[in-house]
């Protein structure tokens, strides 16, 4: 099938390079002229595993960049669109950039197309995309507005469309459904899977086809991104209880996991949810409650538990150092999750201008990000490193803000003989406590392992003993 997609970022070139991946022939349109020469170039505008490898494979033959959008969407059956929907002040989403491509693609239709909107939006997004098209003089006979969101998760992104749990098709009549089912027919019928050149991944549960409506397909993705920014939210609160009770979250959450209705992923605690998804979407999907008369409490609530998170991190690292001022801290990691390059709303971001204002001096080093954070911290405010062991020389306390895998490996008595204090905060419940104590450094986790309690002893739980005589 002939696919043109339109907006090239995280979303709309992964999909572009997957689809192209699938058999079919794909435009990827972005009116950024650069970012269309980069890609013809052979260069990659993101980091992302597998991406470079998929495009390599396919450019110049089923996958082509254009910056012409009515050129890339002549020729299509499906348009896709995968511009940005970046928060407006007030909270909504801004979705002027849909607006736009809605007003071009009315004026270059021939034939039917299906418009497909992929990018997060709000519920009303298709109905608005066709009374625009309409306003703006295209034909009701050929065109239908329908709803793909992506689940995708930077990083894992390829493997995410490749190997989907499920595939939504939010669709206004059969036919559009009948035909966006045949784009995805090789994964829902496993026909990809036994190709030789497949990307490798986990084949054991077939994907999922949930076809509804477009209204509530566009509902199911921000109900999804918001519940697990909930589930985040609830497991650090969590945490915060433990470290109280000297209780141990890992535990908790391993416990409560196991519980099939529960689920164990999205349990780990930190510093807070950030990246360009959830904080947007958790705002934008009250925000949608609201202008429809409900007042959606409980998002609101996920969003301050999140913010506080950052806090009580600051409280740690005060707590280990006492004063923050003139400290030399070594942070790790900088993106907003491990896998990425992206710093968009990153808690380690927002926290190193926090250590920086306080008057520490930050030494930071990130493998994929420190280009991008460079360009948005304040220039001169933070030193790079050229890997984690660089950054902790002489530091007085290593800081892990990112869950990059490699940070967990880090070889733990050279870390310690680097140090100028033997002090280790886990932002992230990346490292094993019991290897950071066995090399001799102190560990601060998040809702585990906490210091020694300030409590005097008479207050800790009595001897199990004791109370197995007393039942006697
Ligand atoms: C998220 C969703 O997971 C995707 O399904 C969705 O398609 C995507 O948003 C989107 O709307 O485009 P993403 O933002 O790439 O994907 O990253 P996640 O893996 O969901 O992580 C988001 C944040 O939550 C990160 O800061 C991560 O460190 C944090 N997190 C995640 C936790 O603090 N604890 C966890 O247990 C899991």
């Amino acid at each position: 099938m002939k696919i043109a997609v339109i907006g090239v970022g995280y979303v709309g070139l992964v999909s572009a390079a997957c689809f192209a991946e699938l058999g079919h022939t794909v435009v990827a349109v972005d009116n950024d002229p650069a970012k269309v020469a980069m890609l013809d170039a052979g260069h990659m505008p993101i980091h992302e595993d597998l991406l470079p490898e998929l495009v390599k494979r396919h450019h110049g033959e089923r996958l082509h960049f254009s910056s012409d959008i009515r050129e890339a969407s002549s020729d299509a059956d499906v348009i896709f669109i995968c511009v940005g929907t970046p928060p407006a002040i007030n909270g909504d989403a801004d979705m002027s950039y849909v607006e736009g491509v809605a007003r071009e693609l009315a004026a270059s239709l021939h034939g039917h197309k299906v418009v497909v909107e992929k990018s997060t939006v709000p519920v009303g997004t298709a109905e608005a995309v066709q009374r625009t098209m309409l306003l703006h003089g295209a034909s009701p006979n050929h065109f239908s507005v329908a709803s793909n969101p992506e689940f995708l998760r930077e990083g894992t992104a390829v493997s995410d469309f490749l190997f989907p749990d499920r595939i939504l098709l939010g669709v206004p009549n059969d036919r559009t459904g009948k035909l966006l089912t045949e784009l995805y027919q090789p994964i829902l019928d496993g026909s990809y899977y036994q190709r030789p050149d497949a990307i490798p991944g986990d084949t054991t549960k077939a994907a999922q086809l949930i076809v509804t409506s477009v209204k509530s397909a566009e509902l199911i993705k921000h109900a999804s991104n918001a519940f697990l920014a909930l589930k985040i939210s609830f497991i650090n609160s969590v945490a915060n209880v433990c470290e109280r009770v000297g209780a141990d979250v890992r535990e908790v959450a391993l416990g409560m996991g196991t519980d099939s209705r529960i689920g164990p992923k999205f349990l780990t605690p930190g510093i807070g949810y950030g990246g360009s998804c959830f904080p947007k979407d958790v705002l934008a999907f009250r925000s949608v409650a609201k202008q429809v008369g409900y007042d959606f409490t409980l998002l609101t609530e996920v969003m301050e538990v999140n913010e506080d998170q950052k806090e009580r991190f600051v409280a740690k690292v005060r707590e280990a150092l006492w004063t923050i001022r003139g400290k030399k801290l070594a942070v790790l990691g900088l993106a907003f999750k491990g896998g990425t390059d992206d710093v968009r709303d990153s808690p380690a971001l927002e926290l190193v201008r926090r250590f920086v204002e306080e008057g520490a001096q930050v030494t930071a080093y990130d493998p994929a990000a420190m280009s991008r954070a460079q360009a948005t911290l304040p220039p001169g405010s933070v030193t790079y490193a050229t890997d984690a062991y660089a950054a902790c020389l002489n530091a007085d306390a290593v800081l892990v803000l990112t869950e990059w895998p490699e940070f967990a490996d880090l070889d733990l008595a050279r870390v310690r003989k680097l140090l100028k204090l033997p002090i280790v905060l886990d932002g992230k419940n990346l490292l094993d406590p019991n290897k950071v104590k066995a090399a001799g450094l102190h560990y601060y986790g998040v809702g585990c392992c906490a210091s020694p309690s300030p409590l005097p002893v008479s207050s800790a739980p009595a001897p199990r003993v004791a109370v197995e005589t007393a039942a006697a």
